[in-house]
């Protein structure tokens, strides 16, 4: 169960190898989080992270997941809510990015992409709800994009299928409204992880741990909505109402 200033004592993250999720859960770890579960789809790549977690007094258990197996998703997201204790937080971060001239060239890619990054989530996101809601308790946090905010034609598919997750997941929040359970969208900017690694930075650029201060700070708050950097929230109520033209120019770079 959270503490009075909203700190999680146990995680569940989906994609737990994402680094975003992991200096998330390494913020968590040094409050209350006293338990975590990484959801991955290799063991072997979270062996790393999960001793490191260990190191700072968690206990780790890491479970095989795959976002694209939806027929999966209520056994291995049920069995961690089956577990001896409340899961506190589920933090929803898989995802690919792809490249738009890839998925040009094969759209079947491109289906995977969306396969992963929104009907993963959907199927997730609405299993996790209703083990929140049994509980009666409990945050989901939702890694969308400013990605989601308006579709850029160097990575409209990956634009898209953020923006139906963003769509998905403010819908889920509004519905959970008085279950005791709840959901916060993070939209991050351009973040440095190995999901961007080699391509150009984009204004207002930050780190996974901005990132996670900002989910850590949101999660005591209670907030619905959070961005990282803060700015890129104002960045977007002016760009999204920009004319497409001049849109089509100011995204282009
Ligand atoms: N980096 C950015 O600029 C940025 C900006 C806005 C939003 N985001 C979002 O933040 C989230 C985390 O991204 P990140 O920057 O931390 O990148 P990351 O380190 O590359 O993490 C992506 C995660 O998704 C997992 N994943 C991919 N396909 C999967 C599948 N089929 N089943 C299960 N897990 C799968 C990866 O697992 P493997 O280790 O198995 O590959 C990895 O754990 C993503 O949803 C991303 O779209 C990132």
């Amino acid at each position: 169960m959270q503490d009075a200033l909203g700190s999680p004592q146990s995680a569940l993250v989906l994609g737990g190898t994402s680094e975003i999720a992991l200096a998330t859960v390494r913020r968590l770890a040094e409050a209350r989080c006293r338990k975590i579960v990484l959801a991955v789809r290799d063991p072997a790549t979270a062996e790393a992270p999960a001793a490191e977690l260990r190191a700072r007094g968690v206990e780790v258990d890491v479970i095989e997941f795959d976002a694209l197996d939806t027929p999966s998703h209520g056994k291995v997201i049920g069995d961690v809510f089956d577990g001896p204790t409340d899961i506190d937080l589920v933090l929803l971060a898989f995802g690919v990015l792809g490249d738009q001239a890839s998925f040009d060239a094969d759209p079947e890619a491109a289906a995977d992409a969306a396969r992963i990054n929104y009907v993963g989530a959907v199927s997730c996101g609405l299993v996790v709800a209703d083990r929140l809601r049994t509980q009666g308790h409990g945050t989901l946090v939702v890694l969308s994009s400013v990605a989601a905010e308006r579709a850029r034609r160097s990575n409209y598919v990956y634009g898209s299928t953020k923006a139906g997750l963003d769509a998905f997941a403010q819908g889920l929040g509004d519905a959970l409204i008085g279950s005791g359970a709840r959901v916060m969208v993070v939209r991050p900017g351009f973040v440095h992880t190995r999901m961007t690694a080699g391509m150009d930075a984009q204004p207002f650029s930050t780190t996974p741990d901005v990132v996670a201060a900002q989910i850590t700070k949101g999660l005591e708050r209670g907030s619905d909505t959070v961005w990282a950097p803060p700015i890129v929230r104002w960045m977007f109520v002016v760009l999204r109402h920009l004319p497409r033209r001049l849109w089509r120019i100011v995204s282009a770079r």
